[in-house]
């Protein structure tokens, strides 16, 4: 069987290829609106908010510029918090709007420190809001967005999450870590297709929108709630991705969000465990690597760039490479949404064989 194992897009379950099969309805008429009102209900419960919640059609990157505009004005000072390629991206939207981006940046492969965090918004009283990854993709490694959180709300601040490749896979009880706008997006843990994002937004997150004066049209959160109401959205919204959410989210929330999170972090550990068999070393700090990417250090004559095209070529597996600087440094594995234990193991078990091809030294 083929094994895709990016971190998104993510497999699909042939069910919820199906869906997307059906026939376009109008997305102005009560058929949509009974669809948009079940998936949203639906992603509530997957939030674990109380907060509103928009789907939005757009890339994972369009919720986080969508999270941007929607909460601050030009000269704003903002902490970005990065530890990775995404954190990086994060911080170039908000500069690129006009906030003042103070950068806290932390070293590829470790976690944010929440006491360096506390320090910075210390010394900077004048900072208003956090940007915060919580799984950084490029490296594999998830911050300690609860302490984070608290450190955060101890200083008043409004707290600005990308959960693009956590939400869904790893807990993230959105109400109770008080994050004011939560981003993911739906090629990754949803188990559908690129083309969606979803944000929650919180009572505080709205009191920023009335005073953000940062450019916005497609993105505007006032528009996509007030279309809610009426059971629609401001423009015509990915359709078929809607139809796939809905039976994937059917697929999620029978499994039990306990049971999806607890086969994440299974899985996760089963990679890392297999990996180091083979004598590899994960790249990620450990104690924060992420449940559901593996990045993987490419040592001892690895070269990893031949690796994965033996792997693709060969053996039908495909995973990803490094990001930036570490292109050629590491690989990553991606294990989010529709992955089981026999997944993971077809694709340790790929790895052993072309490691040796790939210059790999076993020491
Ligand atoms: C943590 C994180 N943030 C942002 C993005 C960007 O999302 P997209 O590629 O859907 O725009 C990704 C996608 O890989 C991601 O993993």
């Amino acid at each position: 069987m083929k094994q895709l194992r990016v971190p998104g897009p993510t497999p699909c379950p042939q069910e919820v290829l199906q869906a997307m099969g059906r026939q376009m309805i109008n997305h102005r008429g009560p058929e949509f609106a009974k669809v948009l009102n079940n998936v949203t209900d639906k992603l509530k419960q997957l939030f674990q908010t109380k907060n509103d919640l928009f789907l939005l059609t757009g890339s994972g990157t369009g919720g986080l510029e969508a999270a941007v505009v929607n909460t601050m004005s030009p000269g704003d000072r903002v902490l970005s918090v990065s530890i990775g390629v995404f954190g990086e991206r994060f911080a170039a939207i908000a500069k690129e709007f006009g906030a003042e981006v103070v950068p806290l940046n932390f070293e590829w492969g470790q976690a944010a420190d929440p006491d360096a965090i506390r320090k910075a918004l210390k010394s900077d009283p004048k900072i208003k809001t956090v940007l915060v990854t919580h799984n950084e993709t490029s490296t594999g490694v998830t911050n300690d967005l609860a302490a984070i959180s608290s450190v955060v709300k101890e200083a008043g601040k409004l707290l600005v999450v990308d959960a693009i490749s956590s939400l869904g896979s790893i807990d993230l009880p959105v109400d109770k870590w008080q994050c004011d706008i939560t981003v993911t997006g739906s090629q990754k843990g949803w188990m559908v297709p690129p083309g969606l994002a979803m944000v929650s937004v919180s009572q505080e997150g709205w009191q920023a929108n009335q005073k953000a004066r940062m450019p916005r049209f497609y993105w505007d959160f006032a528009k996509a709630k007030s279309y809610l109401e009426k059971g629609e959205t401001p423009w015509t919204p990915a359709v078929s991705i809607f139809f796939a959410l809905e039976v994937a989210l059917d697929m999620i929330l029978k499994e039990g969000l306990a049971n999806v999170f607890a086969r994440h972090a299974r899985i996760s550990k089963a990679a890392r465990d297999g990996v180091k068999v083979l004598g590899l070393s994960p790249f990620a700090e450990a104690g924060h690597a992420s449940n559901t990417v593996t990045s993987v250090a490419g040592s001892n004559g690895l070269d990893t760039k031949k690796m994965l095209k033996i792997l693709r070529e060969e053996h039908d597996v495909v995973l990803a490479g490094g990001q930036r600087t570490l292109d050629g440094k590491i690989f990553r594995i991606g294990h989010l949404g529709w992955v089981t234990d026999d997944d993971i193991k077809e694709v340790l078990s790929a790895i052993e064989k072309v490691l040796p091809q790939a210059g790999f030294r076993s020491s």
